[in-house]
């Protein structure tokens, strides 16, 4: 499995010779125009809620490589009235896709549509493939919901919002890593604008004072698990 970060909470997995693309939000993010949206692979997009800073570029995307939306019902429904094709999913519930086994999880956040139309809730994915498991946590406050996860799954790494303010700060994000039993992060959702900017050494500090590994990626760089 291979993970590239893409900035802000935008990300590109690929498992095998599967292309999946997380909360694209690239052409509105200045510190991302080194990444082209109009070259970037897609079979599947996920989306983990409605809020412009992730799916900005979603429909431009699915149109140009003819992805699959996996989101909640409401979003899925929202792209297919524009003829995007879709799996809707809810909390709690799991598919098992060509790729590997996706569940929709909990987060605690808001969901509504850049126009406040309703975007169903706010979720979180966690993505069995190719024998390794992530957890992709969207914006979410620390919830004792992600508890919940590693009774079912052993995680080899959590990508977790770190910027405060409209998501986990570095305080919750290190109590998140306790409750889902994950210690390497890939911090997520910080630097994109004012308000959630951060001090990486400071954070992957206190990260590692906790006795967990905090990566933090240059835009357009990778990980492989
Ligand atoms: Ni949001
Ligand atoms: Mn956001």
């Amino acid at each position: 499995m291979k993970i590239t970060f893409l900035g802000h909470a935008s990300l590109h997995i690929e498992i095998g010779t599967t292309n999946i693309l997380v909360d694209p939000f690239i052409s509105g993010n200045p510190k991302a125009s080194h990444i082209n949206v109009d070259t970037l692979k897609a079979d599947y997009i996920l989306v983990t809620h409605a809020h412009q800073d992730h799916i900005l570029d979603v429909e431009t995307i699915a149109k140009r490589t003819g992805a699959t939306i996996v989101s909640n019902y409401e979003i899925v429904m929202h792209y297919q009235a524009k003829d995007i094709k879709g799996h809707p999913m809810n909390h709690g519930g799991h598919w098992e896709f060509d790729f590997g086994r996706i569940k929709y999880v909990n987060a605690i956040h808001t969901s509504s549509f850049p126009d406040g139309s309703y975007g169903g809730q706010p979720g979180g994915f966690v993505i069995e493939g190719e024998h390794k498991n992530i957890y992709i946590a969207g914006d979410t406050a620390l919830t004792y919901d992600m508890k919940l996860i590693p009774m079912q799954t052993k995680l080899d790494l959590a990508i977790l919002p770190i910027g405060d303010n409209f998501t986990m700060g570095i305080d919750d994000a290190i109590i998140a890593a306790e409750f889902v039993e994950c210690d390497k992060i890939l911090g997520y959702h910080f630097d994109t604008f004012g308000y959630i900017e951060i001090d990486h050494e400071a954070a992957k500090r206190q990260f590692f004072e906790n006795e967990k590994d905090l990566m933090l990626l240059e835009i357009g760089e990778s990980l492989e698990l």
